[in-house]
């Protein structure tokens, strides 16, 4: 059968389709119109940011899966998969620790000011900005899924207390792993690093907006999961005005983001380009993961998302 590849997989995932006997047509410069022109006669698609909508599924009449290889699904409509009976999977683990590791990484860059001090090193100026320790402090985690919870594994591991907000989470799960669950205020209130790792939904998207910003009273934000739950220009007033005193953010409310998104230019904020699952292990692992649910889907078996 055919399979359709709309970005950059590890080939360790294509080669199993191909081995499994699809055809497997790789084209990563193609937008979601790109997507409709051709996808006809496609019967899976293998995905990672192509935003598939509901004119994809219109358009393709043969899909039976769509299949990303990473965790979010926002950008499948899923409830227009539903519609057309198409399967909608992820690869929900493979790259769960290289998201974490990115997380800490912020965490550590925002907090010591590290590519600061780096660019004025090799612009021949011996200075760099006095930080922060993250030990002996709290970290208030948004979002205690998968993903936070391995974030949360390892502030608690660098001697910080962990402290999270995650109204789908029960208080008997988050008292198992030695967290304890706050409302949004009172995490506000107490964390001295907001750390957002939170899906994006509905309810998700600008939930920490200019007024929350403003009832933190912590000093580093760190945003890895989704773009668009912190208002960007909020974020970027704040450590601005110096109400924060810097923040790590590797993902974007539009991705790429235009050249004169806020959170450029403002020296205490250090960006990266969504590299939170950027890992040879963790592209390896979700290629593979992805390749094997459309194989599974196509063989008629059970998608399980596990
Ligand atoms: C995910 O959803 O798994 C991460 O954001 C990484 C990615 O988009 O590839």
């Amino acid at each position: 059968m055919k399979v359709l590849v709309t970005d950059p997989i590890d080939e360790a995932g294509l080669a199993r389709l191909r081995s499994a006997g699809h055809e497997v047509v790789t084209d990563v410069d193609i937008d979601t119109e790109g997507v409709i022109e051709i996808v006809e006669d496609v019967d899976a698609l293998l995905i990672r940011g192509t935003e598939i909508t509901r004119a994809v599924f219109e358009a393709a009449p043969n899909l039976q899966i769509v299949s990303r290889a990473g965790i979010g699904v926002d950008n499948i409509d899923i409830p227009a998969a539903t519609d057309h009976g198409v399967i909608v999977a992820n690869a929900p683990r493979g790259n769960v620790r290289a998201a974490a590791e990115q997380t800490i990484g912020l965490a550590y860059t925002a907090a010591r000011q590290i590519p600061q001090a780096h660019l004025a090193v090799g612009a021949g100026e011996w200075a760099g900005t006095e930080g922060v320790e993250l030990g002996g402090r709290t970290a208030g985690i948004v979002g205690l899924g998968r993903l936070g919870q391995e974030v949360a594994r390892r502030y608690d591991n660098l001697g910080m207390d962990v402290v999270a907000y995650d109204p789908y989470l029960g208080a008997a799960r988050a008292e198992q792993m030695g967290i304890e669950l706050l409302d949004l205020d009172e995490l506000l209130a107490e964390a001295d690093l907001l750390s957002v790792q939170a899906r994006k939904t509905d309810e998700t998207i600008g939930m920490i907006g200019a007024e929350e910003l403003d009832a933190f009273q912590g000093d580093i934000v760190v945003l890895t999961s989704r773009g668009g739950l912190i208002d960007e220009q909020a974020l970027a007033d704040a450590v601005e005005s110096g109400s924060i005193a810097a923040a790590g953010v590797d993902v974007f409310s539009v991705e790429p983001p235009a050249d004169d998104n806020p959170l450029f230019g403002v020296d205490e904020i250090v960006v990266t380009p969504h590299l939170g699952a950027k890992t040879h292990n963790a592209q390896v692992n979700v290629a593979v993961t992805a390749a094997d649910q459309i194989i599974t889907a196509l063989e008629g078996g059970e998608v399980t998302n596990a």
